[in-house]
C-alpha cells in the first residue's frame, strides 16, 4: 500500500515504530500513536505554536510536519525536556515567574524557549535587526528579541510578560547574553 509507511521515530531517547498513513502529521503520531499528549493541538494549521517540538534541536510546528519526515531525527517533546525529573532552568523560571495560566500553550512555549536560548548561544543573527553586519558583536538577548523569536507561540491567556521575563532571566543566568 503506497499510502502507508513504516516509520521509526526517536522521541525523547526512545524509538517508536509505527505503520502510518503517509499524510499523518508528526503531532498526531506523537499524541495518538506514541501517547505523548504534552504537545498540544491548538489550531492544526501552523498558526498557534502549541504543537512546537524540537527536531534535531530545531523547533518545528509538528502539526505541519509529516511523521515520515521525522524518520531518523531526534525528536524532543515537552515530556523529554527535563532530564531525570530535574526541571530545566527555563521550566523552573516559568513556574516561579508565572509564565503560564491555563498551561495549554506551555509545552510549545517551553520547546520554543529552549530553542531560542540555543539559537542565541549559537550566535544566530538578530531577528529584530537582521541587517546588522556579521562582524557586529553578538546582540544581547533582550525583550524585543525574545518576543520576535517567540512570536509563533500564541498564548490566549496573555502570559507573555512572564514568559519573556523567564527566558531573559535564564539567558542572563546561563551567560548566554555574555
Ligand atoms: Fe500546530 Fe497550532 S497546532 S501551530
Ligand atoms: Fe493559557 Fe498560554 S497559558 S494559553
Amino acid at each position: 500500500d503506497d499510502s502507508r509507511s513504516e516509520v521509526s521515530l526517536h522521541v525523547n531517547g526512545t524509538t517508536h515504530r509505527f505503520d502510518v498513513d503517509n499524510r499523518r502529521t508528526l503531532l498526531d503520531a506523537l499524541r495518538e500513536d506514541a501517547g505523548l499528549v504534552g504537545s498540544k493541538k491548538g489550531c492544526d494549521f501552523g498558526q498557534c505554536g502549541a504543537c512546537t517540538v524540537l527536531v534535531d534541536g530545531r523547533r518545528v510546528v509538528s502539526c505541519l510536519t509529516l511523521a515520515v519526515a521525522a524518520e531518523g531525527a531526534e525528536v524532543t517533546t515537552v515530556e523529554g525536556l527535563a532530564a531525570d525529573d530535574e526541571l530545566l532552568p527555563v521550566q523552573e523560571a516559568f513556574v516561579r515567574l508565572d509564565g503560564l495560566q491555563c498551561g495549554f500553550c506551555t509545552p510549545g512555549q517551553l520547546c520554543s524557549a529552549v530553542a531560542v536560548l540555543a539559537e542565541h548561544a549559537a550566535g544566530w543573527p538578530s531577528a529584530v535587526t537582521p541587517d546588522v553586519s556579521p562582524d557586529q558583536p553578538h546582540r544581547p538577548l533582550d525583550a524585543d528579541e525574545v518576543r520576535e523569536r517567540m512570536s509563533g507561540n500564541l498564548c490566549r491567556c496573555g502570559a507573555y510578560p512572564s514568559i519573556v521575563r523567564a527566558v531573559l532571566e535564564v539567558a542572563e543566568s546561563e551567560g548566554v547574553n555574555g
